[in-house]
């Protein structure tokens, strides 16, 4: 199937000091695809995902988005930054801010939106992801999976082109872990652009196009998840699944 590329990292490389983080890194999202990353802790799943937003600088090779280059600094930067939405594990709300504030500041502030167009939008968002009655609360006073539902709602306010997950649930309490989920294979099915760490190997398995395996800074499978789960290929994989599906 070619799609239309949308994030595209040719022959990236990462070090924090000696420690080389990401390995002659080649990665093509296309337009519409859900790719989950997963690996062991420290594989470099983090570092990706905040390198592709510029939250990390890289030293050699390039990252695209949507056929440009990405920019380091200045405006443009603030404007890739709207343009590739990104959810933490931490939900990373504002916390002296309403639900309500949290999903129109970012529309206000870069997208230059008006007040009221920005609100009507956000109570919209808000009751996609099932928290509209949560409007005007604080963050502090919803639950993990309700914060973390209003994040991806700030996160779309923004119309990004593609949003990045960091292990968006595993902060939550199980029974919060699958509301978040739910909301993320809408928005797969709704053709968002994806990339998504997680260790949610069901989520993987139903929603992703493709799984990429990362283990010490290094891509070291790239497959569809019928293939990876079924018939992993690598030494690394086969480990690693055995240890998570135990339990
Ligand atoms: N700011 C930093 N300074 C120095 N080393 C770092 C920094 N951030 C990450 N690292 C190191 O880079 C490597 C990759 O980290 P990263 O957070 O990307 O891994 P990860 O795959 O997301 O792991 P986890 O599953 O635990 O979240 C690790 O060895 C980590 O200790
Ligand atoms: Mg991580």
């Amino acid at each position: 199937m070619a799609v239309d590329p949308l994030i595209e990292l040719r022959d990236v490389n990462k070090y924090f000091g000696e420690l080389h983080v990401l390995q002659d890194i080649d990665l093509t999202v296309g337009k519409g695809e859900v790719v989950v990353v997963i690996g062991p802790s420290g594989s470099g799943k983090s570092t990706l995902c905040r390198a592709i937003n510029r939250l990390e600088p890289i030293q050699s090779g390039t990252i695209l988005l949507d056929g440009r280059a990405l920019p380091t600094e200045g405006r443009e930067l603030a404007r890739l930054r709207a343009d590739v939405g990104m959810v933490f594990q931490s939900f990373n709300l504002f916390a002296h801010k309403t639900v309500l504030q949290n999903v129109t500041l970012g529309q206000i502030k870069v997208r230059k939106a008006d007040k009221a167009k920005a609100e009507e939008k956000a109570r919209a968002l808000l009751d996609r992801v099932g928290v509209a009655d949560q409007a005007d609360k604080y963050p502090a006073q919803l639950s993990g999976g309700q914060q973390q539902r209003v994040a991806i709602a700030r996160a779309l306010a923004m119309e990004p082109k593609a949003l990045l997950f960091d292990e968006p649930t595993s902060a939550l309490d199980p029974e919060m872990i699958n509301e978040v989920l739910e909301v993320m294979r809408q928005l797969a099915r709704d053709g968002m652009t994806m990339v998504v760490v997680t260790h949610e190997m069901g989520f993987a398995r139903s929603a992703a196009n493709r799984v990429v395996f990362m283990a010490d800074g290094r891509i070291v499978e790239d497959r569809s998840p019928e293939e990876f789960f079924t018939d992993p290929r690598s030494d690394r994989a086969k480990d690693f699944l055995s240890k998570i599906l135990k339990h």
